[in-house]
């Protein structure tokens, strides 16, 4: 990408998409586009072609897409599978139509099968079943994988697609039914404190183990997958280290200065029982992360602390 290229970010409000652009103006990216969903819907195939036709953009970013945790995963699969597919199939093929140079699919590590072996390499992609909770999701995105490569195959285009691992901090989802583990964990041990609570309980029984990046490392990974990275296949993006919740949830007490009992919903889901992404291709590429976890933990505290009243105004 040049300084000056037109670069598109599809999702440029959520935790994804706002850090692409906060990296890209870091970087001295002078032409970023970035419509709301109300200005552009995304699942509204005429309305966002003649959205690439009308801008010509040169690179997407997309980051746009329905996401959520265990639990919204789980009771809306519907609205997973079709939204997912919706959104990439316009987006994909309107990038084909108005000839953009090169766009970067976002995926996601739910893609690999549940029990693959650790650390999970890119060839792991269907090699066996899927982790039911969020199938219908990962199908959608193992779609989205698909699509790129077809797109690049029968029309030559440059559609790279990259697996991140979970993401947090600043300006995550820290909606209670929504939200990915950390802000999650995050806002009941704030509201714990804040109501003098002796207990706190967390879903699962703390074992499974996850692998997390700092968003802004992942963003500065997104800039540099899109002018370094041309294929062949798909590429992760992770921090290339995992703990178990159990420890994440001890992390928290310390961080957050609980002084309560930690209670395992045992009757609530695990997931996945590992997932921990092997980095070793984008690494020969030369990127690795910036940020500590203990410093990335405390970025999305402090966020979440500044911003409570009006992420539980809404
Ligand atoms: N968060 C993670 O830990 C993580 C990990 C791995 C991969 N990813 C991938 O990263 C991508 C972005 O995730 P995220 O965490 O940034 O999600 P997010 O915070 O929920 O953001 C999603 C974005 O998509 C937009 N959007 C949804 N439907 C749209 C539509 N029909 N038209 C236009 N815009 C629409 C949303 O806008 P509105 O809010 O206005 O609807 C929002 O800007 C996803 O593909 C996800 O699979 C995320």
């Amino acid at each position: 990408m040049k300084k000056d290229s037109k670069i598109f970010v599809a999702g440029g409000s959520g935790l994804v998409g706002s850090a692409i652009i906060r990296e890209l103006k870091r970087k001295g990216y002078t032409n970023v586009l970035a419509p709301t969903h109300k200005e552009v819907d995304l699942m509204d195939e005429k309305a966002t072609l003649a959205y690439f036709n009308k801008e010509k953009p040169e690179y997407v970013f997309l980051a746009a897409a329905k996401v959520g945790g265990i639990i919204a995963n789980k009771n809306n699969p519907a609205d997973f599978i079709f939204d997912n597919l919706k959104i990439q199939n316009v987006v994909i093929h309107s990038a084909y139509k108005a000839e953009v140079k090169k766009l970067l699919f976002l995926g996601s590590s739910c893609i690999y099968p549940k029990f693959a072996k650790q650390p999970i390499k890119e060839e792991y992609l269907m090699t066996s079943a899927l982790e039911e909770t969020n199938d219908a999701y990962a199908i959608a995105k193992i779609a989205g994988i698909k699509m790129c490569d077809a797109y690049n195959k029968q029309y030559g285009t440059n559609f790279i697609a990259v697996m991140p691992t979970n993401l947090y901090g600043p300006f995550d989802n820290f909606d209670p039914v929504t939200s990915h583990v950390i802000p999650s964990l995050i806002r009941k041990f704030h509201d714990a404190i804040l109501n003098n609570k002796k207990e706190i309980t967390l879903f699962g029984d703390g074992t499974p183990k996850r692998e997390f990046l700092y968003i802004d490392d992942a963003a500065e990974g997104f800039v540099f997958l899109m002018n370094k990275f041309n294929g062949p296949g798909i590429i992760n993006l992770g921090s290339g280290v995992d703990m178990s919740i159990k420890s994440l949830a001890q992390k928290m007490k310390e961080m957050t200065g609980f002084k309560g009992k930690i209670l395992w919903d045992t009757t609530k889901p695990n997931g996945t029982p590992r997932k921990l992404l092997d980095v070793q291709k984008i690494k020969a590429l030369g990127w690795k992360p910036k940020t500590s976890f203990e410093k990335g933990l405390k970025n999305a505290y402090e966020f979440y602390k500044t911003h409570y009243k009006e992420l539980n105004e809404r």
